[in-house]
Protein backbone atom coordinates (compact mmCIF):
# COMPACT_ATOMS: atom_id res chain seq x y z
CA UNK A 1 0.00 0.00 0.00
CA UNK A 2 2.73 2.49 1.16
CA UNK A 3 4.31 1.47 -2.76
CA UNK A 4 1.31 2.19 -4.19
CA UNK A 5 0.50 5.78 -2.30
CA UNK A 6 4.16 7.05 -3.15
CA UNK A 7 2.96 6.16 -6.74
CA UNK A 8 -0.05 8.78 -5.87
CA UNK A 9 2.49 10.92 -4.67
CA UNK A 10 4.80 11.29 -7.54
CA UNK A 11 1.33 11.47 -9.72
CA UNK A 12 -0.09 14.66 -7.91
CA UNK A 13 3.66 16.24 -7.49
CA UNK A 14 4.39 15.70 -11.27
CA UNK A 15 1.22 17.40 -11.99
CA UNK A 16 1.73 20.79 -9.97
CA UNK A 17 5.73 20.59 -12.19
CA UNK A 18 7.85 19.23 -9.54
CA UNK A 19 10.53 16.78 -10.88
CA UNK A 20 12.12 13.36 -9.66
CA UNK A 21 15.48 12.54 -8.84
CA UNK A 22 16.91 9.77 -7.46
CA UNK A 23 20.02 11.02 -6.58
CA UNK A 24 19.38 12.50 -2.96
CA UNK A 25 22.31 15.04 -3.37
CA UNK A 26 20.42 17.12 -5.79
CA UNK A 27 17.09 16.55 -4.32
CA UNK A 28 15.60 20.57 -2.71
CA UNK A 29 12.71 17.91 -1.31
CA UNK A 30 13.18 14.60 0.81
CA UNK A 31 10.16 12.78 1.30
CA UNK A 32 10.02 9.89 3.62
CA UNK A 33 6.47 7.72 2.85
CA UNK A 34 6.09 5.84 6.28
CA UNK A 35 4.91 3.25 7.97
CA UNK A 36 3.77 2.50 11.31
CA UNK A 37 2.70 -0.89 11.93
CA UNK A 38 5.33 -2.16 14.43
CA UNK A 39 8.70 -0.97 15.98
CA UNK A 40 10.87 -2.23 13.22
CA UNK A 41 9.36 0.35 10.43
CA UNK A 42 9.82 3.85 12.83
CA UNK A 43 13.04 2.65 13.71
CA UNK A 44 14.03 3.01 10.21
CA UNK A 45 12.47 6.18 9.54
CA UNK A 46 13.90 7.81 12.69
CA UNK A 47 17.76 6.57 11.21
CA UNK A 48 16.90 8.43 8.24
CA UNK A 49 16.27 11.40 9.84
CA UNK A 50 19.28 10.85 11.65
CA UNK A 51 21.70 10.71 8.13
CA UNK A 52 19.02 13.67 6.81
CA UNK A 53 20.03 16.18 9.89
CA UNK A 54 23.65 16.21 8.32
CA UNK A 55 22.78 16.86 4.95
CA UNK A 56 20.10 19.53 6.26
CA UNK A 57 23.19 21.20 8.59
CA UNK A 58 25.16 21.55 4.78
CA UNK A 59 21.89 23.00 2.94
CA UNK A 60 18.92 24.47 2.70
CA UNK A 61 16.31 21.14 2.57
CA UNK A 62 12.61 20.66 2.82
CA UNK A 63 12.21 16.86 4.76
CA UNK A 64 8.63 15.93 4.80
CA UNK A 65 7.42 12.74 6.45
CA UNK A 66 4.20 10.92 4.75
CA UNK A 67 1.90 8.49 5.81
CA UNK A 68 0.53 6.59 9.21
CA UNK A 69 3.96 7.69 11.14
CA UNK A 70 2.82 11.45 10.40
CA UNK A 71 -0.18 10.46 11.30
CA UNK A 72 0.17 8.81 14.32
CA UNK A 73 3.37 10.75 15.69
CA UNK A 74 2.38 14.37 14.69
CA UNK A 75 3.31 15.91 17.98
CA UNK A 76 6.38 14.23 18.56
CA UNK A 77 7.48 14.70 15.25
CA UNK A 78 6.79 18.04 15.16
CA UNK A 79 8.20 19.37 18.36
CA UNK A 80 10.82 16.77 18.58
CA UNK A 81 12.21 16.52 15.22
CA UNK A 82 12.67 20.24 14.26
CA UNK A 83 14.47 18.92 11.01
CA UNK A 84 10.66 18.09 10.07
CA UNK A 85 9.43 20.83 7.49
CA UNK A 86 5.76 18.85 6.49
CA UNK A 87 3.87 16.35 7.48
CA UNK A 88 0.91 14.33 5.62
CA UNK A 89 -0.93 11.64 6.32
CA UNK A 90 -2.22 9.32 4.13
CA UNK A 91 -5.25 11.19 3.27
CA UNK A 92 -3.75 14.87 3.23
CA UNK A 93 -1.49 13.93 0.08
CA UNK A 94 -3.42 16.43 -2.28
CA UNK A 95 -2.44 19.33 -0.04
CA UNK A 96 1.53 18.32 -0.64
CA UNK A 97 2.02 20.83 -3.35
CA UNK A 98 1.08 23.21 -1.61
CA UNK A 99 2.83 21.91 2.23
CA UNK A 100 5.85 21.56 0.03
CA UNK A 101 5.76 25.19 -1.62
CA UNK A 102 4.92 26.93 1.62
CA UNK A 103 7.86 25.18 3.49
CA UNK A 104 10.67 26.09 0.41
CA UNK A 105 8.83 29.99 0.66
CA UNK A 106 9.16 29.86 4.56
CA UNK A 107 13.04 28.72 4.83
CA UNK A 108 13.85 31.12 1.91
CA UNK A 109 12.38 33.77 4.20
CA UNK A 110 14.48 32.43 7.27
CA UNK A 111 11.65 31.04 8.72
CA UNK A 112 10.29 28.15 10.63
CA UNK A 113 7.17 27.07 9.14
CA UNK A 114 6.26 23.21 9.59
CA UNK A 115 3.17 22.50 7.44
CA UNK A 116 0.76 19.78 8.88
CA UNK A 117 -1.81 18.24 7.11
CA UNK A 118 -3.36 14.92 8.58
CA UNK A 119 -6.84 15.05 8.86
CA UNK A 120 -8.29 11.61 7.92
CA UNK A 121 -11.40 11.82 5.60
CA UNK A 122 -14.15 9.47 5.02
CA UNK A 123 -14.51 10.01 1.37
CA UNK A 124 -11.10 10.82 0.34
CA UNK A 125 -9.83 7.31 -2.66
CA UNK A 126 -7.69 9.54 -4.82
CA UNK A 127 -10.01 7.77 -7.45
CA UNK A 128 -9.59 10.41 -9.86
CA UNK A 129 -4.95 10.37 -9.72
CA UNK A 130 -3.61 8.22 -11.95
CA UNK A 131 -0.87 6.71 -9.90
CA UNK A 132 2.72 7.11 -12.12
CA UNK A 133 3.78 4.07 -12.24
CA UNK A 134 7.27 3.00 -13.23
CA UNK A 135 6.76 0.35 -16.18
CA UNK A 136 6.58 -2.89 -14.80
CA UNK A 137 4.83 -6.25 -15.09
CA UNK A 138 2.75 -5.77 -12.03
CA UNK A 139 0.20 -2.16 -11.40
CA UNK A 140 -1.37 -2.03 -7.96
CA UNK A 141 -5.03 -0.49 -7.57
CA UNK A 142 -6.37 0.27 -4.54
CA UNK A 143 -9.54 -0.40 -4.54
CA UNK A 144 -10.58 0.23 -0.82
CA UNK A 145 -8.96 2.50 2.15
CA UNK A 146 -8.91 2.65 5.59
CA UNK A 147 -9.93 -0.10 8.39
CA UNK A 148 -13.48 -0.77 10.51
CA UNK A 149 -12.11 -3.66 11.86
CA UNK A 150 -10.13 -2.55 15.00
CA UNK A 151 -8.39 -5.41 15.51
CA UNK A 152 -7.03 -4.63 18.85
CA UNK A 153 -2.94 -4.75 17.85
CA UNK A 154 -3.36 -3.12 14.72
CA UNK A 155 -2.56 0.87 14.03
CA UNK A 156 -4.34 1.24 10.78
CA UNK A 157 -7.68 1.92 11.76
CA UNK A 158 -6.02 5.37 13.66
CA UNK A 159 -3.79 6.07 10.51
CA UNK A 160 -5.53 5.56 7.84
CA UNK A 161 -8.94 5.50 9.22
CA UNK A 162 -12.67 4.85 8.29
CA UNK A 163 -13.15 2.63 5.10
CA UNK A 164 -14.18 3.38 1.93
CA UNK A 165 -14.51 1.68 -1.69
CA UNK A 166 -13.60 2.97 -4.31
CA UNK A 167 -16.60 3.42 -7.70
CA UNK A 168 -16.31 -0.31 -9.57
CA UNK A 169 -16.68 1.15 -12.91
CA UNK A 170 -13.87 3.56 -12.50
CA UNK A 171 -11.47 0.73 -10.93
CA UNK A 172 -12.53 -1.38 -13.99
CA UNK A 173 -11.34 1.48 -16.60
CA UNK A 174 -8.11 1.74 -14.61
CA UNK A 175 -7.49 -1.57 -15.07
CA UNK A 176 -8.24 -1.60 -19.00
CA UNK A 177 -5.76 1.32 -18.96
CA UNK A 178 -3.11 -0.76 -17.24
CA UNK A 179 -3.18 -3.85 -19.81
CA UNK A 180 -3.25 -1.32 -22.67
CA UNK A 181 0.23 0.22 -20.99
CA UNK A 182 1.94 -3.59 -21.19
CA UNK A 183 1.13 -4.54 -17.56
CA UNK A 184 0.75 -7.95 -17.12
CA UNK A 185 -0.72 -8.24 -13.71
CA UNK A 186 -2.93 -6.38 -11.32
CA UNK A 187 -2.92 -6.61 -7.79
CA UNK A 188 -5.86 -5.07 -5.93
CA UNK A 189 -5.44 -3.86 -2.68
CA UNK A 190 -6.74 -2.41 0.60
CA UNK A 191 -6.21 -2.78 4.06
CA UNK A 192 -9.49 -5.06 4.25
CA UNK A 193 -9.33 -5.48 0.54
CA UNK A 194 -12.03 -8.20 0.86
CA UNK A 195 -15.04 -6.53 2.60
CA UNK A 196 -15.14 -3.89 -0.35
CA UNK A 197 -18.61 -2.55 -1.17
CA UNK A 198 -19.57 -0.28 -3.32
CA UNK A 199 -23.77 -0.17 -4.17
CA UNK A 200 -24.88 -4.00 -5.79
CA UNK A 201 -20.99 -4.52 -6.21
CA UNK A 202 -19.04 -6.42 -3.38
CA UNK A 203 -15.48 -8.25 -3.83
CA UNK A 204 -16.12 -10.95 -5.51
CA UNK A 205 -17.89 -9.20 -8.59
CA UNK A 206 -15.17 -6.83 -8.56
CA UNK A 207 -12.42 -9.60 -8.55
CA UNK A 208 -14.37 -11.09 -11.38
CA UNK A 209 -14.74 -7.85 -13.45
CA UNK A 210 -10.92 -6.94 -13.52
CA UNK A 211 -10.13 -10.41 -14.17
CA UNK A 212 -12.11 -10.39 -17.13
CA UNK A 213 -10.33 -7.30 -18.55
CA UNK A 214 -8.84 -8.39 -21.99
CA UNK A 215 -5.02 -8.50 -21.83
CA UNK A 216 -4.11 -8.88 -18.07
CA UNK A 217 -2.75 -12.65 -17.18
CA UNK A 218 -3.09 -12.57 -13.67
CA UNK A 219 -5.03 -10.86 -10.67
CA UNK A 220 -3.94 -11.38 -7.31
CA UNK A 221 -5.12 -9.26 -3.94
CA UNK A 222 -3.94 -8.12 -0.11
CA UNK A 223 -4.68 -8.14 2.05
CA UNK A 224 -8.09 -10.09 3.69
CA UNK A 225 -9.78 -10.67 6.50
CA UNK A 226 -10.99 -14.27 7.38
CA UNK A 227 -14.88 -12.87 7.61
CA UNK A 228 -15.39 -11.99 4.31
CA UNK A 229 -15.10 -14.91 2.31
CA UNK A 230 -18.71 -15.59 1.05
CA UNK A 231 -18.91 -18.94 -1.44
CA UNK A 232 -19.56 -16.22 -4.58
CA UNK A 233 -15.40 -14.78 -3.49
CA UNK A 234 -14.29 -18.35 -3.22
CA UNK A 235 -16.10 -19.77 -5.73
CA UNK A 236 -14.22 -16.86 -8.29
CA UNK A 237 -10.77 -17.41 -6.96
CA UNK A 238 -11.34 -20.92 -7.48
CA UNK A 239 -12.23 -20.81 -11.16
CA UNK A 240 -11.35 -17.81 -12.83
CA UNK A 241 -8.72 -18.59 -14.97
CA UNK A 242 -6.34 -15.28 -14.23
CA UNK A 243 -7.28 -15.05 -10.95
CA UNK A 244 -4.37 -16.48 -8.93
CA UNK A 245 -4.72 -19.97 -6.85
CA UNK A 246 -3.37 -17.98 -3.86
CA UNK A 247 -5.13 -16.93 -1.04
CA UNK A 248 -3.03 -15.01 1.88
CA UNK A 249 -4.89 -15.57 5.02
CA UNK A 250 -3.75 -13.77 8.60
CA UNK A 251 -4.16 -16.17 11.09
CA UNK A 252 -2.94 -13.96 13.77
CA UNK A 253 -3.30 -17.00 16.40
CA UNK A 254 -4.40 -20.42 17.28
CA UNK A 255 -5.74 -19.63 20.75
CA UNK A 256 -9.65 -18.81 21.34
CA UNK A 257 -9.09 -16.31 24.23
CA UNK A 258 -5.74 -14.50 22.40
CA UNK A 259 -7.75 -14.22 18.98
CA UNK A 260 -11.22 -12.94 21.24
CA UNK A 261 -8.72 -10.13 22.95
CA UNK A 262 -7.29 -9.23 19.11
CA UNK A 263 -11.24 -9.07 18.32
CA UNK A 264 -10.40 -10.75 14.94
CA UNK A 265 -14.01 -11.84 15.17
CA UNK A 266 -13.25 -15.68 14.31
CA UNK A 267 -12.20 -18.26 16.44
CA UNK A 268 -9.73 -21.34 15.56
CA UNK A 269 -12.67 -23.83 14.59
CA UNK A 270 -14.12 -21.24 12.67
CA UNK A 271 -10.74 -20.07 11.05
CA UNK A 272 -9.50 -24.33 10.52
CA UNK A 273 -13.49 -24.53 8.62
CA UNK A 274 -12.61 -21.82 6.39
CA UNK A 275 -9.19 -23.59 5.50
CA UNK A 276 -11.47 -26.78 4.72
CA UNK A 277 -13.64 -24.98 2.53
CA UNK A 278 -10.98 -23.33 0.59
CA UNK A 279 -9.14 -27.06 0.05
CA UNK A 280 -12.43 -28.77 -0.84
CA UNK A 281 -13.25 -26.43 -3.51
CA UNK A 282 -9.81 -27.04 -4.99
CA UNK A 283 -6.55 -28.21 -3.07
CA UNK A 284 -4.11 -26.76 -5.32
CA UNK A 285 -5.22 -23.23 -3.79
CA UNK A 286 -2.04 -21.99 -2.25
CA UNK A 287 -2.50 -20.26 1.29
CA UNK A 288 -0.15 -18.05 3.11
CA UNK A 289 -0.64 -16.66 6.64
CA UNK A 290 0.45 -13.59 8.99
CA UNK A 291 1.21 -14.98 12.77
CA UNK A 292 1.77 -12.45 15.75
CA UNK A 293 3.66 -14.26 18.54
CA UNK A 294 3.96 -13.00 22.04
CA UNK A 295 0.47 -10.97 22.26
CA UNK A 296 -0.34 -9.45 25.94
CA UNK A 297 -0.28 -12.60 28.03
CA UNK A 298 -0.54 -15.45 25.80
CA UNK A 299 0.57 -18.59 27.54
CA UNK A 300 3.18 -21.21 26.96
CA UNK A 301 -0.27 -23.01 26.16
CA UNK A 302 -1.56 -20.72 24.49
CA UNK A 303 1.45 -20.65 22.17
CA UNK A 304 1.45 -23.83 21.58
CA UNK A 305 -2.17 -23.71 20.31
CA UNK A 306 -0.64 -21.20 17.56
CA UNK A 307 2.12 -24.02 16.69
CA UNK A 308 -0.43 -26.64 16.39
CA UNK A 309 -2.76 -24.91 14.23
CA UNK A 310 0.23 -23.83 11.62
CA UNK A 311 1.47 -27.64 12.01
CA UNK A 312 -1.88 -28.20 10.99
CA UNK A 313 -2.63 -26.33 8.32
CA UNK A 314 0.61 -26.34 6.85
CA UNK A 315 0.50 -23.20 4.63
CA UNK A 316 2.81 -22.43 1.85
CA UNK A 317 4.60 -19.57 3.39
CA UNK A 318 4.41 -17.62 6.60
CA UNK A 319 5.11 -14.07 8.36
CA UNK A 320 5.69 -14.41 12.07
CA UNK A 321 5.77 -10.95 13.86
CA UNK A 322 6.95 -10.56 17.41
CA UNK A 323 3.99 -8.37 18.69
CA UNK A 324 4.64 -4.74 19.07
CA UNK A 325 2.82 -2.83 20.82
CA UNK A 326 1.67 0.26 18.77
CA UNK A 327 0.30 3.91 20.37
CA UNK A 328 -3.48 4.53 20.17
CA UNK A 329 -4.73 1.08 19.96
CA UNK A 330 -6.97 -1.00 22.43
CA UNK A 331 -4.17 -3.37 23.46
CA UNK A 332 -2.10 -0.13 24.11
CA UNK A 333 -4.67 1.18 26.56
CA UNK A 334 -6.23 -2.09 27.91
CA UNK A 335 -3.01 -4.88 27.68
CA UNK A 336 -0.02 -4.37 29.33
CA UNK A 337 2.29 -5.84 26.83
CA UNK A 338 3.60 -8.19 29.04
CA UNK A 339 5.66 -10.67 27.41
CA UNK A 340 9.77 -10.67 28.10
CA UNK A 341 11.18 -9.66 24.67
CA UNK A 342 13.47 -13.24 24.87
CA UNK A 343 10.42 -15.03 24.69
CA UNK A 344 8.53 -13.50 21.82
CA UNK A 345 12.10 -14.31 20.14
CA UNK A 346 11.90 -17.53 21.19
CA UNK A 347 8.38 -18.60 19.89
CA UNK A 348 8.97 -16.60 16.57
CA UNK A 349 11.79 -18.52 16.14
CA UNK A 350 9.90 -21.87 16.72
CA UNK A 351 6.95 -20.36 14.33
CA UNK A 352 9.75 -19.20 11.54
CA UNK A 353 11.63 -22.65 11.77
CA UNK A 354 8.79 -25.17 11.57
CA UNK A 355 7.57 -22.60 8.76
CA UNK A 356 10.75 -22.89 6.94
CA UNK A 357 10.20 -27.21 7.31
CA UNK A 358 6.76 -26.97 5.86
CA UNK A 359 7.77 -24.38 3.10
CA UNK A 360 10.42 -26.73 1.96
CA UNK A 361 8.16 -30.06 1.95
CA UNK A 362 5.60 -27.84 -0.49
CA UNK A 363 8.23 -26.53 -2.56
CA UNK A 364 10.19 -30.16 -3.25
CA UNK A 365 6.79 -31.57 -4.10
CA UNK A 366 7.27 -29.19 -7.20
CA UNK A 367 10.71 -30.99 -8.04
CA UNK A 368 10.49 -32.61 -11.79
CA UNK A 369 7.46 -30.44 -12.43
CA UNK A 370 7.08 -27.62 -14.71
CA UNK A 371 6.02 -24.61 -13.43
CA UNK A 372 3.94 -21.72 -15.14
CA UNK A 373 5.83 -18.54 -14.02
CA UNK A 374 5.11 -14.51 -14.89
CA UNK A 375 8.61 -13.61 -15.51
CA UNK A 376 9.67 -10.24 -13.27
CA UNK A 377 13.32 -9.46 -14.79
CA UNK A 378 16.77 -10.35 -13.33
CA UNK A 379 17.16 -11.81 -9.90
CA UNK A 380 18.34 -10.01 -7.11
CA UNK A 381 21.42 -12.03 -6.79
CA UNK A 382 22.75 -12.39 -10.30
CA UNK A 383 22.04 -10.20 -13.60
CA UNK A 384 22.54 -13.71 -15.17
CA UNK A 385 19.46 -15.52 -14.03
CA UNK A 386 15.66 -14.66 -14.81
CA UNK A 387 12.97 -14.32 -11.72
CA UNK A 388 9.67 -14.64 -11.84
CA UNK A 389 6.65 -16.25 -9.56
CA UNK A 390 4.28 -19.30 -10.05
CA UNK A 391 0.28 -18.47 -9.48
CA UNK A 392 0.88 -19.51 -6.17
CA UNK A 393 3.20 -16.30 -5.26
CA UNK A 394 6.51 -18.96 -5.53
CA UNK A 395 9.40 -17.20 -6.26
CA UNK A 396 11.41 -19.28 -9.55
CA UNK A 397 15.20 -18.72 -10.45
CA UNK A 398 16.52 -19.60 -13.74
CA UNK A 399 19.45 -19.24 -15.76
CA UNK A 400 18.76 -17.13 -18.56
CA UNK A 401 20.74 -19.04 -21.00
CA UNK A 402 18.08 -21.64 -19.88
CA UNK A 403 15.33 -19.89 -21.38
CA UNK A 404 15.52 -16.87 -22.98
CA UNK A 405 12.29 -14.65 -22.61
CA UNK A 406 11.55 -11.18 -21.44
CA UNK A 407 9.81 -9.52 -18.65
CA UNK A 408 6.10 -10.10 -18.57
CA UNK A 409 6.19 -13.41 -20.39
CA UNK A 410 4.32 -16.64 -19.26
CA UNK A 411 6.58 -19.25 -19.18
CA UNK A 412 7.11 -22.89 -18.40
CA UNK A 413 10.24 -23.69 -16.16
CA UNK A 414 11.31 -26.89 -15.18
CA UNK A 415 12.08 -26.87 -11.69
CA UNK A 416 14.69 -29.29 -10.68
CA UNK A 417 15.54 -28.03 -7.08
CA UNK A 418 14.11 -26.15 -3.89
CA UNK A 419 14.23 -24.46 -1.08
CA UNK A 420 12.09 -22.96 1.59
CA UNK A 421 11.80 -19.39 0.07
CA UNK A 422 12.55 -20.41 -3.77
CA UNK A 423 12.42 -23.07 -6.77
CA UNK A 424 15.25 -23.67 -9.16
CA UNK A 425 15.57 -24.85 -12.71
CA UNK A 426 19.28 -25.64 -11.69
CA UNK A 427 20.47 -27.82 -9.17
CA UNK A 428 22.38 -26.30 -5.92
CA UNK A 429 25.57 -27.83 -4.38
CA UNK A 430 23.61 -27.13 -1.40
CA UNK A 431 20.02 -28.04 -2.69
CA UNK A 432 21.40 -31.93 -3.53
CA UNK A 433 22.90 -32.16 0.37
CA UNK A 434 19.60 -31.30 1.72
CA UNK A 435 18.05 -33.60 -0.88
CA UNK A 436 19.89 -36.20 -0.08
N1 LIG B 1 2.58 -6.10 16.17
C1 LIG B 1 2.99 -7.14 15.41
N2 LIG B 1 2.47 -7.43 14.22
C2 LIG B 1 1.47 -6.65 13.76
N3 LIG B 1 0.76 -6.69 12.62
C3 LIG B 1 -0.11 -5.67 12.62
N4 LIG B 1 0.02 -4.95 13.77
C4 LIG B 1 0.99 -5.55 14.48
C5 LIG B 1 1.58 -5.29 15.75
N5 LIG B 1 1.17 -4.28 16.50
C6 LIG B 1 0.93 -7.74 11.62
C7 LIG B 1 -0.36 -8.57 11.48
C8 LIG B 1 -0.89 -8.12 10.15
C9 LIG B 1 0.38 -7.78 9.40
C10 LIG B 1 0.19 -6.89 8.22
O1 LIG B 1 1.17 -7.14 10.36
O2 LIG B 1 0.01 -9.94 11.45
O3 LIG B 1 -1.65 -9.14 9.50
FE1 LIG C 1 -5.40 -3.89 11.05
FE2 LIG C 1 -5.99 -5.69 9.14
FE3 LIG C 1 -7.25 -5.78 11.57
FE4 LIG C 1 -7.77 -3.79 9.83
S1 LIG C 1 -8.19 -6.04 9.53
S2 LIG C 1 -7.42 -3.57 12.04
S3 LIG C 1 -5.75 -3.45 8.89
S4 LIG C 1 -5.02 -6.14 11.13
Amino acid sequence: MNDYDSELVRSLLKREGFAFTEDRERADVILLNTCAIRENAHNRVYSHLADLKLLKKQRSLVVGILGCMAQNLKEELTWQQPLVDVLAGPDSYRQLPMLITDAIRSQEEGLDRKGLAVDLSEYETYADVVPDRSDGVNAWIAVMRGCDNFCSFCVVPYTRGRERSRDPEGIVREAQQIADQGFKQITLLGQNVNSYRHGSWDFARLLAAVANVPGIERVRFTSPHPKDFPPSLLEVVAWHPRVCKHIHLPMQSGSDRILSLMNRSYTNREYRALVDRIRTLRPDIALTTDIIAGFCSESDAEFAETYKLTEEIRFHNAFVFKYSERKHTIAARKFPDDILESVKGERVTRLVDLQRRISHEHNRLFIGDTVTVLVEGSSKRSDSQFTGKTDGHITVVWDKSLLPCRPGDLVGVPVRDASPSTLFAHTRPEGREILS
